[in-house]
């Protein structure tokens, strides 16, 4: 099939590359004329796990192009998806002027019936505004369908192709026996649904993903005042398969490009439409406060910031991705420099020169975490990086001028930390968190009996 993706950012990037290799033929389009220069060449602006290998198979195969005009693009296309950024607006609502604008300039150049799909995270009732436009200018038959996205960063392209389902909504018999046709190869259930029904699974599914680790984390502060441990809490009740065992990592809460976004999106829409979500606004505090707590330990740990050398170990929202954007770890280094950091340094193995842009001035960036560390009054832990558990922590501890280590993603050992000589902290692990005493932690073993 002839398909055409608006948006080269992660979803319209990896959604385009991956639909060529299921052997469709696909045109990218980005006004980004510099973006689509590099992707001609089989350059991946963006940082993904295999992504750069399949764009240049797929520009060798001829089955994907890059256009930076639209109504070139459009011209033979049957399926159109349209992938630009849906960021937060002041209020917190999504912004849809990009998906507005790619709207209006598909009614001026389109000249032959269309199905048009939204894979960019809108609130409900944007695919019927979405056609609203179109057909302002446009009179033939063009479809709007929600086909949102379930992508994970870092894991984006294993995700297009082994997804748990795929949410199709549509209007028409025809619209979805075209969209099964498109998606054919992928194996998963496809879900079937009114558009309005696929938009809220959307914000629906990321927002109860962001309230199982706010919950998790609250089950963590908890555990810190009644000695128990928050992975074993985790394990067991994840066991449950009613609860499932995933996203119930405690530590310094969500970031990303998506959570946030999304889960105040959602707010709004509740908001707007005469409801209050109470508990959607306490997902969002108690993410926050996270944060805070993590700073907090910190500051005990190291008798105050103030006038200190601290580290900040990863910068990137999560392991295996380049993206800073809402990052735990950029509020972190706020909250640092506002409570009299000295001199704050940072580490990250892929995201520093993205990091660079957003960062404070102040904070100064480093390829070695082992020359980061010299000298440092203390040190966070901010991105679960599985190489981060293999560092030299000996040599580490010996470098730093006092061995404070607070582990905001509880990626390391503690009982080992401790044994290295470390004043460790993480969250929901231990007893105490005491410079002076005696520090007590939960080992993090679980047996698991015989059946
Ligand atoms: C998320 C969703 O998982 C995807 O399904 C969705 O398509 C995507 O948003 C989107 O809407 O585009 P992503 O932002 O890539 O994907 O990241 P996640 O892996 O979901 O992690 C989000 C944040 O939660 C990260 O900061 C991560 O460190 C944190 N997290 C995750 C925890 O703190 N604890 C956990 O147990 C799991």
């Amino acid at each position: 099939m002839n398909i055409v993706v608006v948006g080269t950012g992660y979803v319209g990037l990896v959604t385009g590359t991956c639909l060529a290799d299921l052997g469709h033929r696909v045109t990218c389009v980005d006004i980004d004329a510099r973006k689509i220069d590099f992707l001609k060449r089989g350059t991946s602006p963006i940082y993904e796990e295999g992504l750069e290998a399949l764009i240049q198979k797929n520009i060798h195969l001829g089955n994907l192009l890059f256009f930076t005009s639209l109504t070139s693009a459009v011209s033979d296309a049957e399926i159109i998806f349209i992938a630009v950024g849906t960021p937060s607006d002041v209020s917190g609502k999504a912004d849809l002027q990009y998906v507005y604008a790619v709207a209006n300039e598909l009614g001026q150049c389109l000249d032959h019936n269309v199905i048009v799909v939204n894979k960019s995270t809108v609130p409900v009732g944007t695919a019927a505004e979405v056609g609203r436009m179109i057909a302002q200018n446009f009179s033939g038959a063009c479809e709007v369908v929600s086909c949102p996205e379930f992508l994970r960063e870092g894991t984006a392209v294993n995700d297009f192709f082994h997804p748990d389902r795929i949410v199709l909504g549509v209007r028409s018999r025809a619209a979805e026996d075209v969209m099964l046709k498109v998606f054919e190869a992928v194996q998963c259930p496809k879900v079937v649904t009114t558009v309005e029904s696929a938009e809220m699974i959307k914000y629906a599914s990321n927002a109860f993903l962001a309230t199982k680790i706010s919950f998790i984390n609250e089950i963590a502060n908890i555990c810190e005042r009644v000695g128990a441990n928050v992975e074993e809490v985790a394990y067991g009740m994840g066991l449950d398969s009613r609860i499932g065992n995933k996203f119930l990592r405690a530590g310094i809460g969500y970031g990303g490009s998506c959570f946030p976004k999304d889960i105040r999106a959602l707010n709004q829409i509740a908001g707007i439409n005469g409801y209050d979500f109470k508990l959607l606004k306490g997902v969002i505090e108690v993410n926050n406060n996270q944060r805070l707590l993590a700073v907090e330990k910190l500051n005990r740990l190291t008798g105050g910031l103030r006038g200190k050398t601290i580290a900040m170990l990863g910068v990137a929202f999560k392991s295996n991705t380049d993206d800073v954007r809402e990052s735990a770890a950029i509020d972190i280094s706020e909250l640092l420099l506002e409570r009299g950091v000295r001199y704050l340094r940072t580490h990250d193995p892929a995201a520093l020169m993205n990091a660079k842009k957003i960062l404070d001035k102040r904070v100064a960036l480093f390829e070695d975490p082992y020359a980061m560390v010299q000298g440092c009054d203390g040190m966070m832990l901010a991105t679960e990086w599985e190489q981060f558990r293999h560092l030299d922590w000996q040599k580490i501890r010996s470098m730093m001028r006092t061995p404070v280590l607070v582990d905001g993603r509880n990626l390391l050992d503690p009982v080992r930390m401790q044994r290295l000589g470390f004043l460790y902290d993480s969250i929901g692990r231990t007893l105490t968190a005491s410079p002076s005493s005696q520090f007590k932690t939960n080992r993090v073993v679980v047996r698991e009996g015989n059946k």
